[in-house]
């Protein structure tokens, strides 16, 4: 395996965009290639079946453009999916899950941590897994907030109504005195200081993203497949409908500006 071909990452639309930052700003020499599934975005609310289907199949895609490791980078797509692809793909392959879950056991002192995520992650109780298996004693409240990724989406990131959304969902995890609050959808990243204001200074914030930045460091480091070439890096961009929208969004998070993605629906099929 060649240590120059880019990195796939895929999320069911512009949320993995957030972890695509994490890695442009701490893998800088690093060539990403995204895949947002934005034609059949939500993956939060759909079946495990179904998002194991989608996901292969933009998996596939990935590696049929010659990636040297792929990145999950969708909170549901790697709760449901993450171990089917990892069986079945000849590149190495890792989801945001377990580095977020790393991360907030190391940290909490009260073993008591929160996870807000889609309906889907929460449903599928690996976030508790992953952390119970790490320490048998942490206890898990799971919260979905599934307005929280319209909310992001629409660019409400600091409104009146997304405060009051936060409120809500957060109220039954602060009546529980969690310590430690896991930020378990591509998404909340993007409404950090509404989520910590809310959440207050007596609760920490882990972000995915930036933890699975770090991991795929160390795997890619393992692997001996990090990049040391010093020609820039080239990113490519795939959406699977709505360019323009998609493009509106990456160059208001991204640390490049992103000319265009290309539209790919042979994926589907
Ligand atoms: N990217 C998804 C996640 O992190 C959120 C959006 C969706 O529901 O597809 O779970």
């Amino acid at each position: 395996m060649c240590s120059e071909l880019p990195i796939g990452v895929f999320d069911s639309g512009v949320g993995g965009l957030t972890v695509a930052k994490e890695i442009m700003s701490q893998l800088p020499k690093e060539s990403v290639l995204y895949f947002g599934d934005t034609a059949r975005v939500p993956y939060g609310n759909k079946s495990e079946e179904t998002v194991i289907a989608y996901s292969r199949q933009i998996a596939r895609f990935l590696c049929s453009c010659n990636v040297k490791a792929i990145v999950i980078a969708c909170n549901t797509a790697s709760a449901f999916a993450l171990e089917t692809l990892a069986g079945e793909l000849p590149v190495p392959v890792i989801g945001v899950v377990k580095p977020g879950a790393k991360t907030a056991a190391r940290i909490t002192k009260s073993k008591r941590i929160g996870v807000i995520a889609t309906n889907g992650t929460i449903r599928s109780g690996l976030y508790e897994r992953y952390l119970k298996s790490i320490s048998p004693d942490i206890r898990v409240f799971g919260q979905a907030c599934p307005l929280f990724v319209p909310l992001a989406e629409e660019g409400l990131c600091n409104d009146p109504v997304t405060r009051e959304m936060a409120t809500r969902y957060l109220a039954p995890l602060l009546h529980e005195q969690i310590d430690t609050l896991v930020l378990g959808c591509t998404h909340y990243p993007l409404l950090t200081d509404v989520i910590g204001s809310v959440a207050g200074p007596s609760v920490t914030l882990v972000n995915p993203a930036y933890e699975t930045a770090k991991e795929l460091r160390a795997l890619l480091t393992e692997r001996d497949l990090l990049r040391t070439s010093d020609t820039p890096s080239i990113h490519r961009f795939f959406v699977s409908d709505g360019e323009e929208q998609f493009r509106r969004f990456a160059n208001s998070i991204l640390p490049c500006e992103l000319e265009e993605a290309d539209v790919n629906r042979k994926v589907f099929s």
